[in-house]
């Protein structure tokens, strides 16, 4: 089972290990760097070293989205350096999103780039981040706001690293499987019908094919690619504001708030049946346990999306559904609606 994007393939398990061992014989590199944070390092790095009939040197970096961003890679450009790495060197991040996107990105403008390779170790980084070929880091609290399309030799996915998290760190994940089981009408009775799919194989190479072929039409996301940014763009917001607060969010805590609200804006001004934006919220909220927001909090929210990156001169333009499988993209939406949708998020059905 080989996934195929243009430019790389992503491979399961032994078959992925195999392939990155025959790689570094014939690209015979300097030296291999394998980027991981406190959490990888003690849980995934025996698993790695059983499987790698290469040698490596460690480099760590702390855990954390607030760690992703650029003193960390001037902290790793240093330590690069200071080895000596040459152009000739092989970069594996061995991590969650945080892990894959900055390391994709320290890489690939590190002496104008080195080759690397993702083994996504959350399953969030196995649907979502460590493919598609997104790299960055966020620039204070904006996320993702610095960075650059960037490919990976190949990915590995190896969902024995799934046992290492924790249900918290594996729901957040779910959010995006659930997100592209939306945004394409796959598989999205099947999950809303068995809450317990979570773990499922192969309804995560389906999610990851189901992303892989969006990728494939609109790399560089000038069109279908922004489907992907359904519940983004309130959610980014949401995780901003948690950021520097006390209790964080995951990124797919936050991004299930943002479908939550995203789909009600879409059954007020997009034509989506109310059924299917209850649907949405009711099988979220078994995943999720509920946020408060006060009202500070709201308008904060508010403030962040019209710095949303993806927007044309600070016109918040948002991603909404039409109907499963449906989506519409670059559409406006009055601050007053998104404020509306937190009254819906946070009421019980
Ligand atoms: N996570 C959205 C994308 O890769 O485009």
């Amino acid at each position: 089972n080989i996934i195929s994007t243009d430019t790389y393939k992503i491979r399961f398990k032994d078959e992925g290990y195999g392939h990155l061992n025959e790689l570094i014989t014939l690209n015979n590199y300097t030296n291999i760097y394998v980027l991981v944070d406190e959490n990888t390092k003690k849980l995934c790095l025996t698993r790695l070293k059983e499987k790698a009939s290469f040698k490596f040197e460690i480099i760590e970096i702390k855990s954390g989205e607030i760690h992703k961003n650029i003193d960390t890679c001037v902290d790793i450009w240093n330590r690069l350096t200071n080895k000596n790495a040459d152009r000739n060197s092989l970069f594996i991040n061995l991590g969650g999103g945080v892990i894959t996107d900055i390391g994709g990105f320290i890489a690939s403008t590190y002496k104008r780039g080195i080759d690397f390779v993702n083994i996504p170790t959350t399953l969030l980084s196995m649907v979502d981040a460590s493919i598609g070929s997104k790299t960055g880091i966020n620039l204070n609290s904006i996320k993702n706001q610095i960075g650059l399309f960037s490919d990976p030799l190949t990915v590995i996915v190896d969902t024995d690293y799934l046992k290492t998290l924790s249900k918290r760190e594996i729901n957040s994940g779910y959010a995006e499987i659930f997100k592209h089981s939306i945004i394409s009408n796959s598989n999205f009775k099947k999950l809303v019908e068995n809450p317990n799919l979570v773990y499922d194989e192969d309804i995560i190479a389906s999610s990851i094919e189901l992303k892989n072929k969006v990728v494939k039409k609109d790399k560089f996301e000038n069109d279908v690619r922004k489907h992907l940014n359904f519940g983004h763009t309130i959610g980014h917001a949401v995780e901003s504001l948690f950021m520097n607060k006390k209790n964080k969010l995951l990124h797919g805590e936050a991004i299930a708030i943002g479908m939550i609200c995203e789909s009600y804006i879409s059954s007020k001004i997009n034509g989506l049946e109310i059924d299917k934006a209850n649907e949405i919220k009711n099988h979220l909220n078994k995943f999720f346990s509920k946020v408060s927001f006060s009202k500070s909090d709201i308008n904060e929210i508010c403030n962040l999306i019209k710095y949303d990156k993806k927007n044309h001169i600070n016109i918040p333009k948002f991603v909404l559904l039409k109907d499963l499988g449906l989506v519409e993209t670059d559409i406006n939406v009055d601050m007053n609606l998104v404020s509306t949708s937190f009254d819906y998020y946070s009421v019980k059905l």
